[in-house]
């Protein structure tokens, strides 16, 4: 089977760590009689702005519309103008953010495993934004049921599959908002994603927010699953991140309901870009994802297998305390596969 994919490096380490993660594909190909993959390269960022005044070209658009998945690196001053039309392409309404941490690196908390389901379309995020006077801007809150319900329908399906850190149907999730305050909009959101889980005969607790801040970097152990709205995803899985040795190590999803988008959560990394010493981890965690989403679930594992090996043995990146580059760790990852 031959599936069509995007492949969009975009700036900074961008162009470093997606021929990584393509190299792997690659060597997943070979492995692999009947899978194959044929790419479609297109542009985004701050340099195709430059050239020709548009951060995210039509062609790339629908490049990422039509692929049967895309892979992305990151856009650097222009990231909002890119991703966020890129994650419209796909039509992703949830953004899947797992922070693990990995044997043999040092993370604040080791026992870290958690997978943010993070609202992807609206929240604070929705983009309506005023500057009413001098002294005033505001910003208006989109909080919609079916936004909500459409998260919550893809949480209980993702705890049903077994597909939280627990890898137990049984596992339920939490869903952390701040319903106490934002009564109205996130009060919509809490009723709805628990009336789902309700529906669905799917365990869920809450939190709001803030506590949620304080308990996970105290006691991740007590979280797997975690369902948020779009700015709380987005700061708290950040936070995870920070948990389990930083941003190198992050991978992430936004899902449609046909098509699909990956990305290391990391930005352009200007200050290392260009001297090949970009953590790939990231990138190739992307690409495990993207195996999964097109229904290869073992050769997914297998690539998370081999970078949790070579996370433990070695060789590493500098931000991981190493001295190795960008390909002599993706020559170990494709080597274990
Ligand atoms: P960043 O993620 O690019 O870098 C933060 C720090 O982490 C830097 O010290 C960097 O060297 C390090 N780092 C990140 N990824 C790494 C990797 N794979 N290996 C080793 N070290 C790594 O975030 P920052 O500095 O806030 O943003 C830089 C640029 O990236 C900005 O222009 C920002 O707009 C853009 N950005 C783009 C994103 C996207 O396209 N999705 C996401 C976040 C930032
Ligand atoms: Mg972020």
């Amino acid at each position: 089977m031959t599936h069509e994919v995007a492949v969009i490096e975009g700036d900074g380490i961008g162009q470093e760590v997606i021929p990584a993660a393509v190299a792997v594909l690659d060597a997943v190909a070979e492995a692999n009689e009947e899978l194959d993959f044929a790419y479609v390269e297109a542009e985004a960022g701050d340099a195709v702005k430059e050239a020709t005044g548009e951060a995210l070209p039509e062609a790339t658009y629908e490049t990422a519309a039509s692929a049967d998945a895309t892979l992305f690196g990151a856009a650097g001053e222009t990231a909002a103008d890119v991703i966020l039309p890129l994650r419209e392409a796909v039509g992703s309404f949830v953004n899947v953010r797992p922070a693990r941490a990995y044997p043999g690196v040092d993370a604040v908390r080791p026992e870290t495993d958690v997978v943010f389901l993070r609202e992807n379309t609206e929240g604070v995020y929705a983009g309506h934004e005023d500057r009413l006077s001098d002294d005033l801007s505001t910003l208006t809150r989109v909080t919609t049921s079916s936004a909500s319900r459409e998260l919550a329908e893809f949480a209980c399906e993702f705890v049903a599959d077994g597909r939280g850190p627990a890898g137990d149907p049984e596992e339920g999730f939490t869903v952390a908002h701040k319903a106490n305050v934002m009564r109205e909009t996130d009060g919509r959101f809490r009723e709805e994603v628990l009336a789902v889980a309700e529906e669905r005969g799917v365990d869920a607790d809450e939190e709001l927010m803030d506590a949620f801040a304080t308990k996970l970097p105290l006691d991740p152990s007590q979280y797997g699953v975690v369902v948020c709205p779009n700015l709380a995803g987005d700061v708290l899985s950040d936070l995870a991140a920070g948990l389990v040795g930083g941003l190198g190590l992050l991978p992430s999803a936004n899902v449609g309901h046909d098509n699909a988008l990956f990305e290391p959560v990391h930005g352009t990394a200007p200050d290392i870009a260009g001297e090949g010493v970009a953590n790939p981890t990231a990138a190739i965690l992307s690409a495990a994802m993207l195996l999964e989403y097109l229904g290869h679930v073992d050769a997914g594992a297998n690539v998370r297998d081999a970078v949790e090996s070579v996370l433990e043995e070695g060789p590493r990146t500098g931000d991981l305390g190493g001295s190795a580059g960008t390909e002599e760790v993706t020559a170990a990852v494709v080597g274990r596969l």
